[in-house]
């Protein structure tokens, strides 16, 4: 592969949101070409590439046949959490990296097999955690030490249940076979936003109820965490309950505090409070188009290029931690807030 030629890209699991994000995010990316699809239902893959550039002789109906394909170099996944090991295991035996979407898996055990593939293979293997690549993870890193040593923090994420959500209505959502359904199908997001920034979760203890019977598992969490630094916090994640939505993460050091108050995306607020500021000081928050998704496709093809998997930035090992501190969340609401210990790959 020239370094002016595009990656060529074949997606799997054409359902929403390919469609929705992956579709334009690879559009937007010159370093991408989208070549090929697959889809279980086929008719849906053909409407897929009927919206994007790919040939009609250029839609299969499973991995095999996408891997099979000489104009396919590298595959990007969407599949319900239970079917990426064996996308994962099908394209390392076929050499071609993959890109595969959150939550890593649906259990902790094909998690850590994820894991043992991608250290045992040269070949890029990356989570598509785009909250990962918010900028706003690099602008609150940046002025972190202003605070003096990082004491406490708390994530707060509510959002209100919204019974028309398309997200919702997908069958393998509503039937979860992936641990803690809902929790860790937008939980791991929320987790790689904190991570990213105040490093791994040690130990937490959790409280876990179901609100809604479309969730079909516990869809409320409520935590306390220590995280391997010794720093304390506290993460409650819900999009079960009713209006506002609440989004905010706080961080409390020695020598002040920082505010992120991202409930509105559009009009998101950062403030950083020290001695000299005790009213606290408003920072411009920049955000990153889409969220963050092209800015993951092209560290993707960045990695897939070079043939160098440490450039990955959400690498396997990550997004199994980001799945694991869910996996802990659950487990310990079992036990009626019993500590559990994150697991490690
Ligand atoms: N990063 C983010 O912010 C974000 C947001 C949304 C979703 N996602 C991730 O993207 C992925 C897809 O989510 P979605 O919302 O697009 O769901 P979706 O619309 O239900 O799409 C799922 C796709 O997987 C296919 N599939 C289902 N069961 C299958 C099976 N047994 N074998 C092979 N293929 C099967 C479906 O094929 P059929 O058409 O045959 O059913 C469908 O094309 C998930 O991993 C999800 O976690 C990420």
């Amino acid at each position: 592969m020239s370094q002016d030629t595009p990656l060529k890209v074949g997606l799997i699991g054409t359902g929403i949101f390919a469609h929705t994000r992956h579709l334009p995010a690879i559009s937007a990316v010159p370093e991408l070409k989208l070549t090929a699809c697959a889809n279980r239902t086929i008719e849906k893959a053909q409407e897929f590439a009927s919206k994007s550039s790919i040939p009609h002789d250029k839609v299969y109906a499973d991995i095999t046949a996408l891997l099979a394909d000489p104009d396919v170099e590298a595959i990007d996944a969407l599949l319900p959490a239970q079917y990426t090991l064996d996308a994962v295991n099908q394209c390392v035996a076929a050499g071609k990296p993959i890109a595969i979407e959150k939550p890593i898996a649906a259990n902790l055990a094909q998690a850590k097999e994820i894991v043992r593939i991608s250290r045992e293979s040269e070949l890029p293997i990356m989570v598509l955690e785009n909250f990962a690549f918010w900028h706003i993870v690099d602008e609150i890193k940046a002025v972190l030490s202003q605070i003096g040593d990082v004491v406490y923090f708390s994530h707060y994420a509510v959002a209100p249940f919204n019974p028309n959500n398309i997200y919702l209505n997908t069958s393998w959502r509503q039937k979860p076979e992936h641990v803690g359904g809902f929790l860790s199908d937008g939980g791991v997001h929320q987790v790689a936003i904190f991570t990213e920034i105040l490093g791994e979760v040690e130990s937490l203890s959790a409280l876990t109820t179901q609100v809604q019977d479309q969730s079909g598992d516990v869809d409320t969490l409520t935590s306390t965490l220590k995280m391997k630094s010794g720093v304390l916090g506290s993460f409650t994640y819900t999009s079960a309950v009713s209006v506002p939505r609440i989004n905010k993460l706080t961080i409390h050091g020695t020598k002040g505090s920082i505010i992120y108050d991202f409930a509105d995306k559009d009009n998101a607020k950062l403030t950083l409070f020290t001695p000299d500021e005790p009213s606290g000081k408003s920072l411009a928050v920049e955000r990153n188009e889409q969220e963050g998704v092209p800015a993951e496709f092209k560290n993707f093809a960045e990695a897939v290029r070079a043939k160098d998997k440490s450039l990955l930035k959400v690498p396997c090992e990550k997004g199994f931690h980001h799945f694991a501190v869910i996996c802990a969340a659950v487990e310990s609401g079992k036990q009626d807030g019993t500590s559990v210990k994150v697991a490690v790959p």
